[in-house]
């Protein structure tokens, strides 16, 4: 053990707090700029972009709560890479090419990763709505867009704790603290994998943690000197209103777990450029994304396996609405994964992929999903979501 204070010290946060400010450039650069900009503050949550967090609102027709839940879901870089074709008795899932992530998940691993979180709340949501939901993935090898088909049949309405917990489940990026987890949490997760082909590590060990932590910041570095990555990720960030308005989409300030001055200074100050932005995610990493109790990742035999992609989504999605249930935070941190995308793709050095191995214990699984788990200090505000009628074909 060192005699490092713990991660939510206020000893660390004033230091970050410290850094994030020198990094802003100092008080009066800042007031400098918001005025030359036009750039300017806006509370978070408010506006249309967020209207669909008002869960089922009015809404009574069953297809329409089911897709409803299925645009709240987790996804990358919360592009909303889906599509729905809606009747009553059927719904279809696309994925919509048109919101690739670029050289950020080149192997559009992560999106069906997404598209399968979706399929999970849309089948809880199905079920309190009256409607039995049976699933075929990949319906049609010759359309490699159509993902999943759903038969909807009526059936006794059968609400669930995890159907509450749609509209309340957040991605966490606060810092949370670094308490053992409660002893039956790994088995509480491990039981709500349902699927075979699933496997969950669950890191919990001091040196566990530590290279996870390590291979997590390290994966970070190496993004942010990927131009390429750097650029494709940072086209997603949404800084202003207009913007957020105007895509109901994307990576936001509030979303990124900044106490409420950082952001509020964050929103006047200007848009940052994908450098600065990429600095801030770098020293966010360091701070408090790889704070918490657990470190697990989410791996299946065949990586490249659209099909358990889909079921890894379901999965994630699954464990995170639990996890809402019990007031635990959770929160991807897949830097690792993207990397071993990126040797995939371009043949380099297997370097993050032999990490991954290592920490799953074995060359023969490959990792999909990679998160963290834990208690917040504070709680999570919501990401802007397109309507269901900006996502129907
Ligand atoms: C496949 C996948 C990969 C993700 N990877 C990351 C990640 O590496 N870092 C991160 O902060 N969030 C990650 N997320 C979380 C998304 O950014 C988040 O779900 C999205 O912005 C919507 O926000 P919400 O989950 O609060 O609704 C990932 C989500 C999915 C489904």
């Amino acid at each position: 053990m060192t005699s490092t204070p713990p991660p939510g010290h206020p000893i660390l946060q004033a230091l970050s707090r410290r850094s994030f400010l020198k990094g802003l450039g100092g008080g009066a650069t800042l007031l400098w700029t918001a005025a030359s900009t036009g750039c300017g503050y806006f509370p978070a949550e408010e506006g249309e972009a967020y209207a669909p967090w008002n869960f089922p609102g009015g809404e009574e027709r069953p297809e329409y709560i089911a897709v409803g839940a299925a645009i709240l879901a987790a996804n990358p870089h919360n592009t909303q890479p889906w599509l729905f074709r809606i009747t009553p008795e059927r719904i279809d899932l696309y994925a919509d090419m048109s919101k690739s992530l670029g050289a950020m998940d080149g192997l559009h691993r992560e999106m069906t990763i997404g598209l399968g979180c979706a399929l999970e709340n849309l089948v809880w949501a199905a079920a309190a709505a009256g409607r039995r939901a049976e699933v075929t993935l990949t319906p049609d090898d010759a359309d490699p867009t159509w993902v999943a088909s759903v038969a909807l049949t009526p059936a006794t309405p059968e609400p669930s704790a995890l159907y509450e917990a749609i509209p309340r489940r957040h991605t966490n990026r606060g810092r949370y603290m670094n308490a053992a987890p409660p002893a039956e949490l790994e088995g509480a997760l491990r039981e709500r994998v349902f699927e075979p082909e699933v496997h969950l590590t669950f890191l919990v060990e001091d040196a566990e943690r530590a290279a996870f932590r390590s291979g997590t910041i390290d994966a970070t570095k190496a993004i942010i000197h990927d131009r390429e990555m750097n650029h494709d990720s940072h086209v997603w960030y949404r800084h202003t209103k207009e913007e957020l308005d105007r895509n109901r989409d994307g990576l936001t300030l509030d979303a990124t777990g900044a106490g409420a001055t950082l952001r509020a200074l964050g929103k006047v100050v200007g848009r940052p450029t994908a450098d600065e932005a990429g600095q801030h995610w770098l020293d966010a990493t360091r701070d408090a994304h790889t704070t918490g109790s657990a470190f697990c990742l989410l791996s299946t035999p065949d990586r490249d396996s659209r099909r358990e992609q889909l079921l890894c989504g379901r999965a994630y999605q699954r464990l995170h609405l639990w996890a809402t249930t019990v007031g635990l935070a959770m929160h991807p941190l897949n830097q690792m994964a993207e990397r071993q995308d990126r040797e995939q793709l371009l043949g380099l050095e297997p370097r993050f992929t032999n990490l991954l191995h290592g920490l799953i214990g074995s060359d023969q699984m490959g990792a999909q999903m990679l998160f963290r788990v834990g208690y917040p200090w504070d709680d999570a505000l919501t990401s802007p979501r397109r309507p269901i009628d900006w996502v129907t074909r």
